[in-house]
């Protein structure tokens, strides 16, 4: 939910910072701080809003310091404030935090009962009391190198974290050691990166990109002291921990704008790419195969698999629910989609003979990790299908499926989506194939059709223009309806969901077929309704849907195949798209809606990339 960074080089430590925190505002964007070390001693310049107010701060009060943490928030506890922001500093300690503690009112009380006072309505500022409160019940030597436990820092944040419950990813700089940061991690993600002569710290990889693309990923319940030289890394209860850097493919580039107005638009054009890189080296169509490394799931555990279970939230939950339509139909198996968020609450049926799936783009949403974790206590295995390499539900599930979408910025997900709907249709073919179910002749018609998606989606894209002036006639509308049927019901969900999340107009998605009992009645003259109307999931159904729709004043934009003479006569506006198969429909049919809810919001004038009140990755329930 927050970003934090982190610097200790030879640089200008705030220039580093603030960079970071612009690939990391994704986050959280209500208020932003740095904390930077250096001859003036420790200097904090925070700021209420988004980080160009922390940039216009920091013109106005400079900083000098080659280390140093920053921070950008979505506030959880405390209204978004200047007083609020992070690093919150006491006695020389300047701490970042991202997460929740749970017992901070305990830790509190006990803490004034001792004399502290607080200058802020947030859970974090906790950290810095608990830490100086330990820093000078053991004053240890500052800049000490730990071996012997003379690290005065660490041992201090290490006792500090024994009081602490909760979830956190925190980073901690001292005024009397510009030697060092301290982080910890449990439950909220936290990266270093190696650089030249330098070392950094960061909730994301996209943060360290143009630095470095040596990552190191903490695991739960691990502490580090991070120097110019190099990194130790330990357990909180003490043990070491030997971890070598990963590197990572993505390029700096990709988490650019480049010459997109904003990310979200970058993103949905990115999707023919990002879709390839799905299918790469996956695909056999001449044999009907699919090949998932990364998943061991042979014939034999994929007949004894009894039931699949999905859980997911958000725009992953309407992947799901699309790939529960392919896996019934291609593996003839039973498939449940849980939002994640109510799964743990109901005492799940789950054994070791249903397979359970997490999808999650971020692979760190807190309400998915919780499912996961509660599937496998019951005795299930968990396949992740993930776009972060190396996030919390890669390394916890039992198989990873990555999507290979690369960085996603914008908040509303475009390709990660469509890219988890590649992914799914892969598996969906693959266990079919490993259980039977698909013969390879009809296998290798669907992978044709998959292979096909990308340029359907270049073909798509080319009608931009448009579907933005469709959007554009719409945009001071107060509500829409989006409806489909099948494979295009979850489309309906997730084209409703696009829309509220940036442009702040009310939205419903529904199955067409549902629509006669109840929504009918929202239709009055102009209502615009989106109905999606390709020649698949019962279309007769669909078109008497639209005749309702019209025959009530509503304005229809239909989505609907190319050539369709009769949708013609009923719709307003059509916006059409190749015949690419009922199976792979889904992943053309979003892309206009996704085109929709951009350019109402970019007209509108909303915040396309960091709309109000969301941030990416919510890594609290
Ligand atoms: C998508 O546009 C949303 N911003 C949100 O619903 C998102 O899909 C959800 O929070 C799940 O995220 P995840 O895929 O990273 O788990």
């Amino acid at each position: 939910m927050c970003g934090i960074v982190g610097y200790i080089g030879t640089d200008d430590a705030a220039r580093i910072l603030v960079d970071g925190l612009r690939r990391l505002e994704y986050r959280g964007y209500d208020s932003a701080g740095v904390a930077v070390l250096g001859e003036q001693g420790l200097q904090v310049v925070r700021c209420e809003g988004k980080l160009v107010g922390l940039e216009k701060s920091l013109a106005e009060t400079p900083v000098s310091g080659s280390m140093g943490i920053g921070h950008t928030r979505w506030a959880t506890h405390g209204r978004p404030t200047e007083q609020n922001a992070h690093p919150h500093r006491f006695e020389g300690v300047a701490v970042v935090h991202n997460g929740i503690i749970e017992n901070h009112l305990q830790l509190k009380s006990s803490l004034q009962a001792a004399g502290h006072r607080f200058e802020s309505e947030t859970d974090t500022e906790i950290f810095a009391h608990l830490i100086a409160a330990e820093l000078s019940a053991e004053p240890g030597s500052p800049g000490g190198d730990g071996a012997d436990g003379t690290d005065a820092l660490t041992e201090a944040v290490r006792r500090a974290l024994v009081h602490v419950r909760g979830t956190y990813a925190i980073a901690v700089l001292h005024e009397k050691d510009p030697s060092e940061i301290v982080v910890a991690k449990n439950a909220s993600p936290l990266i270093l990166g190696r650089g030249e002569g330098a070392w950094f710290v960061a909730s994301d990889v996209p943060a360290l990109l143009p630095y470095t693309r040596d990552i190191i990923f903490l695991e739960e319940e691990e502490i580090a002291t991070v120097r110019a030289d190099g990194a130790r890394i330990a357990r909180i209860s003490g043990e070491p921990v030997e971890r070598a850097p990963t590197r990572i493919d993505w390029s700096p580039v990709m988490a650019e704008k480049d010459g997109h107005k904003h990310f979200m638009h970058k993103e949905i054009h990115e999707q023919p790419r990002a879709i390839a890189d799905t299918l790469r080296g996956r695909v056999s169509v001449e044999t009907g195969d699919v090949h998932l490394e990364e998943v061991a799931i042979g014939e034999k555990e994929a007949a004894e698999i009894s039931r699949v279970v999905i859980v997911a939230c958000g725009t992953s939950w309407h992947a799901a629910l699309v790939g529960k339509l392919a896996i019934e139909r291609l593996a003839r198996l039973p498939v449940e989609v849980d939002l994640a968020s109510e799964f743990r609450y109901r005492e799940p049926v789950i054994d070791e003979n249903v397979l359970v799936m997490a999808i999650s783009q971020s692979g760190e949403t807190a309400d998915t990790l919780a499912a996961m974790r509660e599937a496998q206590r019951l005795g299930a295995k968990v396949l992740g299908i993930v776009n972060v390499v190396g996030s919390a539900i890669a390394r916890e599930a039992e198989h990873v499926l990555y999507t290979h979408a690369g960085p996603e910025i914008g908040v509303a997900s475009t390709k990660c989506f469509t890219t988890q709907l590649a992914a799914l249709t892969l598996l969906a073919i693959r266990l079919g194939r490993l259980r039977g179910t698909l013969s390879d002749a009809v296998a290798r018609s669907h992978l044709e059709c998959l292979l096909k998606v990308p340029g359907y989606i270049e073909e798509i894209l080319g009608n931009e223009r448009m579907l933005r002036d469709t959007a554009i006639s719409v945009s001071a509308a107060a509500d829409f309806l989006f409806l489909g049927r099948g494979f295009n019901f979850p489309i309906a969900l997730e084209g409703a969901l696009k829309l509220k999340e940036i442009s702040y107009i009310h939205a419903e998605g529904y199955a067409a077929g549902e629509m006669k009992h109840g929504p009918i009645a929202l239709i009055d003259e102009g209502l615009p309704v989106v109905i999606v109307a390709t020649k698949h999931s019962a279309y007769e159904k669909v078109v008497a849907n639209m005749e309702e729709v019209r025959a009530r004043g509503g304005r229809v934009i239909a989505v609907a195949s190319q050539g369709d003479d009769q949708i013609g006569l009923l719709a307003d506006d059509i916006i059409w798209l190749p015949d690419a198969g009922e199976l792979v429909d889904p992943m053309l049919t979003v892309v206009p809606l996704q085109l929709l809810a951009y350019h109402v919001a970019d007209y509108n004038g909303t915040d396309v990339d960091q709309p109000r009140n969301l941030a990416k990755s919510v890594t609290v329930e």
